[in-house]
């Protein structure tokens, strides 16, 4: 079967299975995946085996990848000032907790994959779910996986040209050479994924330890100097450039909302949602603030902002002839990042087309790997031409910018739904305060640099959000479907050896 903008129905279950029980991929080491090498039409169950400890790990292994090894010196360019720096990574922090907890209601309210495209479609219907689904799948993984690639790229290159500015070209030559490097790991193996990925998220908390235990070594020595100068006075900040500094701290603080991919999976989820969020995201941000004291104990606030990779002058002042130890760890450490992303990633293409909201040939699998490699090289070509047109920074503004549209949307479905839906079960009701703040927050960070500095990007962008109901109507809601898209389907399915879900194949 080729059928086209058609749904797969309920045959993909098996795989979102597959697939569910690795979730970001991120941070479970040890947790093995279930049922992952299974011919496709094996029942797969999902077991509730997330713990507390699991779900701790899963949120700090998703938000900590690239951004605290990117992040510090575009903030510290943005706002001009330590003191207003430090204020904002902590806001970022409290924003993301914030966030959490509304998506801890709504993940326990409805527990079905997915996430927020759920929500959408319990508290708005369809239209807004697929535009949802359209904008992450063509938009936000595309560009996460980006900026974490052209992150790893920037730390694999630094070493090896001493602290100038490496040229742009070789940067992202090495960030595409990484991308098809996780494709092919993806396309390989559902299990090589997720080995990489528990071995990965090892050295991205060395990376941290090595971080922190060297500033605190340099501040008992004394080294307190860059950091008693808050420099409040000398901020240049606009309320829109607070905005975007927002937005790179964001960022950092990204996949705060993981865990709702994986509520099927969690033990007891009425409590253990929301503890693993109370717990890991202070985590997180304690992390991030000891880091970022941790840089400025070892580097003035100049060096910081002019920094090319933050980590590797940290280590070429720090660690002498073990310098290569710092590059090294980000490197492994934001490769794995992209690797989880890229994951998730197919996964979402499941949960799309299983809804007749994405080309079906998305959805297929190869008929030995099982691995969903159309989706995923759907996802790897998009990122790609985002690395050759697009620069970290210009990109973590893009996402940002679309991503908190779309999570001040969640908060509005959960403030609709209390009014909608006042007796659904809910296991876990946030103070209904958070989610307003929340909202309130969101739009501030959508419309404030488009009101300060107005950009044809931010334009581009919202008519692409919106340009999904030109695609909506006549192809998911009257079902239209393209006369040679069938032909091409059957083609792409001989090249890649793919097939439906539901194919029986012994
Ligand atoms: N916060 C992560 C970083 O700093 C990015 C996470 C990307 N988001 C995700 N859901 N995987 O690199």
């Amino acid at each position: 079967g080729g059928l086209v903008w058609r749904g797969c129905s309920a045959e993909c279950d098996a795989e979102d299975g597959a697939a569910g029980a690795l979730t970001d991929g991120n941070a479970n080491p040890g947790d093995k995946l279930e049922g992952s090498d299974a011919a496709p039409d094996d029942p797969v169950h999902l077991k509730r085996r997330v713990g507390l400890f699991s779900g701790v790990a899963l949120i700090v292994g998703t938000m900590i990848g690239s951004g605290i090894f990117v992040s510090p010196s575009g903030l510290l360019e943005r706002t001009g000032s330590v003191g207003i720096s430090f204020i904002i990574w902590m806001a970022c922090g409290l924003l993301s907790l914030l966030g959490a907890l509304a998506y801890a209601e709504l993940g326990t309210m409805n527990t079905s994959s997915g996430a927020e495209y759920a929500y959408f479609m319990d508290a708005f219907g369809g239209p807004p779910a697929f535009l949802f689904s359209w904008v992450s799948t063509l938009v936000l993984k595309p560009s996460q996986m980006a900026i974490i690639c052209l992150s790893f790229a920037k730390y694999a290159v630094e070493p090896f040209v001493s602290e100038c500015e490496p040229p742009t070209s070789l940067v992202k030559l090495v960030a595409v050479i990484s991308i098809v490097m996780i494709l092919a790991v993806n396309c390989y193996s559902v299990n090589l994924a997720t080995n990489v990925q528990n071995i990965f998220t090892a050295a991205k908390l060395v990376a941290i330890a090595i971080i922190v235990g060297g500033g605190a070594y340099k501040l008992i020595l004394g080294n307190t100097r860059h950091l008693q100068e808050p420099n409040f006075a000398s901020s240049t900040a606009t309320l829109g450039n607070i905005a975007t500094a927002f937005y790179t701290g964001l960022w950092a603080y990204d996949g705060w909302n993981n865990l709702n991919y994986v509520t099927e999976e969690i033990k007891n989820p009425s409590k253990n949602l929301p503890l693993s969020i109370i717990i890991g995201i202070p985590l997180v941000t304690l992390c991030y603030a000891l880091v970022n004291v941790s840089y400025l104990a070892v580097m003035s606030v100049s060096e910081m902002a002019d920094s090319e990779a933050v980590a590797v002058t940290f280590g070429n002042r720090l660690l002498g002839p073990l310098a290569w130890l710092m590059p090294l760890a980000v490197t492994i450490s934001t490769f794995g990042s992209a690797n989880g992303t890229l994951f998730v990633a197919g996964r979402l293409c499941f949960a799309a087309s299983r809804e007749g909201h994405l080309l079906d040939i998305l959805s297929y699998v190869h008929v030995r790997r099982f691995t969903p490699a159309p989706g995923l090289i759907f996802h790897s070509l998009i990122a790609v031409a985002m690395v050759l047109y697009g620069t970290i920074d210009s990109l973590i503004d893009f996402f940002s910018f679309t991503a908190w549209i779309f999570y001040g949307g969640a908060m509005l479905a959960l403030i609709v739904m209390r009014r909608t839906k006042p007796h659904a079960p809910r296991p876990y009701k946030v103070p209904i305060i958070i989610p307003y703040v929340v909202l309130l927050v969101s739009t501030y960070l959508v419309v404030a640099p488009i009101v300060d500095k107005p950009q044809w990007e931010y334009l581009y962008a919202t008519a692409f959000i919106f340009g999904g109901l030109l695609v909506y109507v006549p192809f998911v809601k009257w079902g239209y479907s393209l006369p040679f898209m069938d032909k091409i389907t059957v083609f792409l399915q001989m090249v890649l050896e793919v097939v439906p879900t539901s194919t029986t194949f012994e």
